[in-house]
């Protein structure tokens, strides 16, 4: 249908004729001539159209004057220096005479047009009009060569790509599963694979040596702008490794393919923090390095004051009190201040302390009150705050003021433009094997439960379970975790054993992981892996803030797909066959 792409018509082509397909992007009438933006995937030109010529086409001009946007059109004509060069695209330099132009498909008046913004709901539910904006390209475009890179690099190197099933039994990774009715086995059902893991692992017991895969993984979790409920991991495993083997390994590809697709350089060797580092300073596992800020504890100063808020936490051992300098905080208003803490409460706060030192040193702050003479003073420049700083204290349970504090630093950091320019990735690790579950009073595994501890003594591992650590590792990178993974646990006592400290005992054990516990008997080798969120990676590539837009068709964050009207009610007959009745309370 066409000899070229819009976007690639050039000044080597000036004098020829090119035959081209897109879109009207724009047409601008002005009566004797019409000039219309042709757009394709890659890019725009502008074709005009002029009075009749020589030969008497007066045709052309009549056509390109019905032209609306978004028409689809089939243009010939003679490629020609254009008078006002247009600097802004790279077709810039030339424009297209038109000799004919044929109408494809009339395109009605649209719902929006990609020059404008009309909310996420409009652009998700019109996704193809939305997708066709060349910033929209462009972000997909970056997914494309993410994808195509990371492959290239595996390829090159040996891993076996190899698919996983998509209809399986549960694999936990901390969500709920979705769950698919089986219609030949009434009653039952498949789940969808939150992560290929048991998979993969029992691959490196099947005698494959480093595995990957580009994956779906499905998980019934709240949706936020960095997850989605179907998303794709970079899948990895390796037999016969250490953390060192796999962290050096994936490390150089994130390193290599950040160069190829993005032309970002990458620090040739990533920083490495222990997740127990990353709380105290940053109040995050995922810190952001590019925000210069970080948490003090000051329990010590503060446990002999009067506020009993602070003591409590101070005089606690699993309590914290910590504090946050703001450089130039102090220009913040009372009714920016209460924003913070309600930012903090979120995150659990159930308040937000704060002292204002104003350019003249004066101090303000509800809770100077409780302290001797002298030592909120002292306090404050222990934070290392100044005339003009404002310094946030946080107090109650160390968990829970790291949460809230890491988050008064990530919007302090934003705020205040604290944020530097560049790339920050690191490691964190030597995560904690399990968290406590005060709710379900049980332990939960804070990676997931195929991860090995550091001990390598069962005994060991019970006694110390509340503090074991693990061999998890994580992968952040400006304060996204980009990847996590770890070395298994090879041994299937080990493996039954830190299922019975989960609580899982030995009937349930054999019902959801006999299979994994048979397999780990017959000499399963030594392995560990990885997996990385290509969504996540694509969109830091990009420079969005959401995954979404490098998804061609994401779920809203109430799990919905605007454009197919997914989820949707099923006919009765239908769910017949699968042995399924939807509740009356449910319709
Ligand atoms: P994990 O659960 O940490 O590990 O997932 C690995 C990476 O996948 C990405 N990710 C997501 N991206 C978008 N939406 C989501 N809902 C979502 N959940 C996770 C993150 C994360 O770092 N089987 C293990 C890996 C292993 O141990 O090898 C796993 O799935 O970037
Ligand atoms: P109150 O005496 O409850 O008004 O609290 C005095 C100040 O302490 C207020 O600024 C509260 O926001 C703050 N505050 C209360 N609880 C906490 C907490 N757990 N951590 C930090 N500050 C708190």
């Amino acid at each position: 249908m066409r000899t070229h792409f819009c976007g690639l018509v050039d000044e080597a082509l000036i004098g020829q004729t090119v035959t081209l397909c897109g879109w009207a992007d724009v047409a601008r009438n002005m009566g004797q001539i019409v000039f219309i933006d042709l757009r394709d995937h890659e890019g725009i030109v502008q074709v005009v159209a002029e009075p009749a010529d020589a030969a008497g086409n007066a045709a052309v001009l009549e056509a390109a004057g019905k032209v609306g946007y978004e028409d689809c059109l089939r243009i010939t004509g003679t490629v020609r220096k254009r008078q006002s060069v247009n600097d802004r695209i790279r077709t810039g330099q030339v424009e297209v005479v038109a000799e004919t132009i044929e109408l494809l498909n009339k395109a009605e008046p649209l719902p929006f047009h990609h020059h404008e913004n009309p909310g996420e709901d409009i652009r998700l539910k019109y996704r193809y009009l939305d997708l066709r904006s060349p910033d929209m390209q462009r972000k997909m475009r970056t997914r494309t060569k993410l994808v195509s890179a990371l492959r290239h690099w595996l390829d090159a190197r040996g891993f076996q790509d190899i698919e996983t099933p998509i209809l399986t039994k549960a694999t936990p990774e901390g969500a709920r599963d979705f769950l698919v009715p089986a219609r030949m086995h009434p009653g039952e059902f498949y789940a969808l694979p939150q992560s290929p893991q048991l998979f993969k692992q029992i691959l490196m017991m099947a005698g494959f040596d480093r595995y990957y895969q580009v994956a779906r993984c499905f998980r019934d979790e709240a949706l936020r702008a960095d997850r989605q409920l179907e998303f794709t991991q970079l899948d990895m495993e390796f037999a016969w490794v250490s953390e060192r083997d796999v962290q050096d390994t994936v490390e150089a590809m994130v390193r290599d393919v950040f160069r190829e697709v993005a032309g970002v350089e990458l620090a040739t060797e990533f920083p490495r923090m222990t997740y127990a580092e990353a709380m105290r300073r940053y109040g995050s596992d995922k810190p952001d390095l590019r925000i210069d800020l970080e948490l003090v504890d000051v329990a010590d100063r503060v446990k002999d004051c009067e506020f009993a808020v602070f003591t409590g936490a101070a005089n606690d051992p699993e309590g914290r009190v910590a504090a946050l300098r703001i450089p130039g905080g102090a220009s913040l208003s009372r009714k920016q201040i209460d924003e913070y803490a309600a930012h903090a409460a979120k995150f659990g706060a159930k308040g937000l302390a704060y002292a204002k030192i104003d350019e003249a040193g004066a101090i303000n702050s509800p809770v100077a009150k409780f302290f001797a003479e002298g030592a909120f003073e002292a306090l404050l420049a222990h934070v290392g705050a100044g005339n003009g700083d404002l310094v946030f204290f946080g107090a109650g349970a160390y968990g829970k003021v790291s949460d809230f504090m890491g988050a008064v630093r990530l919007k302090a950091g934003k705020d205040f433009g604290l944020v530097q320019d560049g790339w920050k990735p690191l490691w964190v690790t030597d995560f904690p094997m399990f968290e406590w579950d005060a709710e379900e009073q049980r332990y939960v595994a804070l990676h997931h439960p195929f991860t090995a501890p550091a001990v390598d003594s069962i005994e060991d591992l019970r006694a110390h379970a509340k503090t074991a650590v693990s061999r998890g590792y994580d992968m952040v990178l400006n304060g996204n975790e980009i990847g996590g993974g770890s070395i298994r646990i090879h041994r299937p006592q080990m493996q039954a054993a830190v299922f019975d400290l989960l609580g899982i005992g030995a009937e349930e054990q054999r019902a959801k992981f006999g299979f994994l516990l048979d397999a780990l008997k017959y000499g399963a080798p030594p392995h560990g892996g990885i997996a990385f969120g290509i969504d996540r990676i694509a969109a830091l590539m990009a420079g969005s803030d959401s995954i979404r837009d490098v998804i061609a068709f994401p779920k809203t964050t109430s799990a919905q797909c605007l454009m197919t009207d997914a989820p949707s009610p099923i006919p009765d007959a239908q769910l017949a066959e699968v042995h399924v009745q939807v509740r009356a309370a449910d319709r």
